[in-house]
């Protein structure tokens, strides 16, 4: 289905690897944008809807992934993010949200495209072919050292690492470079913020570049 409006709400994505503090930095400028008065939406990829979450059990629970392709592992995460812009995403955008994403497009370019080296040409026709218009307005990336970002995956690891977690630690070394490499190529949609840095500042830094990117 393709998407004729055009939006009149704002797409912010957060990106990072895992463990970089992306989700609850989302958590707060929500909370931040709500008590401006405007209307936001939180969601995640892969997931957001049914059909997403469903998608999202078979890439990041299944048991049987390590035998999943990688070819099949980016059509299924945009098989999930085309089901996300119709049924969530563009029709919030239409009535003027703020919608924010925890993971976009830009995980496929990063994940599938730059760590498990899929040719960058199909992995951005395929994201442009789900995504359709709705891209996102801003992009904060947050960029932690892997050891970082590894050590706090294992502290919040209640039970076993999902599939994608099982990686190792050149993966996320490439995932990290990857995000640096994209920054630098969409320098007026892409911010990156030192997730090193205290919560308080990350946000506060956050809110300051969504003030200045959104006029909210
Ligand atoms: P999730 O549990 O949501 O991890 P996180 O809290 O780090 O966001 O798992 C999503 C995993 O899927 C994560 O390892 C990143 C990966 N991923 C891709 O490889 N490609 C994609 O397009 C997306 C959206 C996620």
């Amino acid at each position: 289905m393709p998407l004729k409006t055009k939006p009149t709400g704002k797409l912010i994505s957060f990106e990072g690897s895992e463990g970089s503090g992306k989700s609850t930095q989302m958590a707060r400028l929500a909370s931040r944008l709500q008590a401006a008065g405007r209307s936001v939406l939180t969601t995640r990829e892969p997931g957001g809807t049914e059909i997403g979450e469903q998608v999202r059990n078979i890439l990041v629970h299944n048991l049987k992934g390590d035998e999943m392709c990688h070819e099949t592992e980016l059509l299924l995460f945009a098989a999930s993010r085309a089901q996300h812009v119709r049924e969530l995403i563009a029709p919030n955008l239409t009535k003027g949200v703020i919608v924010l994403c925890d993971r976009y497009l830009d995980s496929s370019t990063v994940y599938q495209g730059f760590a498990r080296n899929l040719a960058a040409d199909p992995v951005s026709q395929i994201n442009r072919f789900a995504v359709g218009n709705a891209m996102p307005d801003l992009t904060f990336i947050l960029d932690v050292p892997t050891k970082v970002s590894l050590a706090r995956i294992k502290q919040r690891a209640s039970d076993l690492p999902d599939r994608m977690e099982r990686e190792n630690i050149e993966f996320y070394e490439k995932v990290r470079a990857g995000y640096l490499l994209l920054a630098k190529s969409l320098p007026s949609r892409v911010v990156v913020i030192d997730g090193t840095q205290s919560e308080e500042a990350v946000a506060k830094k956050i809110w300051a570049e969504t003030q200045k990117a959104l006029k909210v």
